[in-house]
């Protein structure tokens, strides 16, 4: 994926959209941003994609977490599409803003290309208040993506980045399950870190490397 990734500033376009003109760091600002690219408008996956994203709209908000899309068609057509997109999905309302990008300008920008077909992908940053993208997803035009597996995935750096990084999320983690101990926490670091405690997996290499903890 060539072009900014993680830890990559955004660039600070100014961009046009169904919610009129700004500039995309006086969006970023605050608060956690997921970006997400369509190839175009009237397109089936794109449509059940975007109706998914309104759908979920409120596990976003209850999260304090803002939605920004981007499709390759200008405004007029966006505002034509969210009409189909409404439909479909029984009444959910697209409440976000959609990017104009008519003339594939700007994903390129974004790194939001698909590098087999050199044209638009389903990419998806995670932007963190900084502006700094903290996660990436990059699927191909064929393939929808999975809404459970976003939100899942933003709850992980929530949790990591409100325990500044010392914790992160193991395989297919949700929230309110254990967490494990980064491993640049010393075990007498974690004594005091989590007095909750924490547990050491009995593993063959006796390294002591698997730290269960619990916490919120
Ligand atoms: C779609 O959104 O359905 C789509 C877009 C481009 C290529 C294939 C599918």
């Amino acid at each position: 994926m060539p072009g900014i990734t993680l830890g990559d500033t955004v660039p600070n376009l100014e961009v046009e959209t169904t919610h009129g003109k700004f500039k995309l760091h006086d969006y970023f600002a605050d608060s956690w941003t997921v970006l997400f690219s369509h190839p175009g408008d009237f397109t089936p996956v794109c449509t059940t994609e975007l109706g998914a994203m309104a759908k979920y709209a409120h596990e976003f908000d209850k999260r304090g977490v803002k939605l920004l899309g981007l499709s390759c068609d200008d405004v007029q057509s966006h505002k034509d599409w969210i009409k189909d997109i409404e439909a479909f999905t029984h009444g959910s309302k697209v409440k976000y803003p959609i990017i104009a990008d008519p003339n594939k300008e700007i994903i390129p920008q974004l790194n939001m290309i698909d590098p087999i077909e050199n044209g638009p992908s389903r990419a998806l940053h995670i932007v963190g208040p900084d502006s700094k993208i903290k996660l990436s997803f990059l699927y191909p035009s064929t393939t929808g993506r999975n809404m459970d597996e976003v939100l899942r995935a933003l709850d992980s750096l929530l949790m990591a980045s409100k325990h500044n990084n010392k914790i992160a999320t193991p395989v297919n983690w949700k929230p309110d399950e254990p967490v494990v101990i980064s491993p640049s926490v010393s075990d007498e670091e974690a004594k005091k870190m989590f007095p909750q405690g924490f547990k050491t997996a009995d593993l063959p290499s006796k390294k002591g490397y698997l730290r269960h903890t619990e916490v919120s």
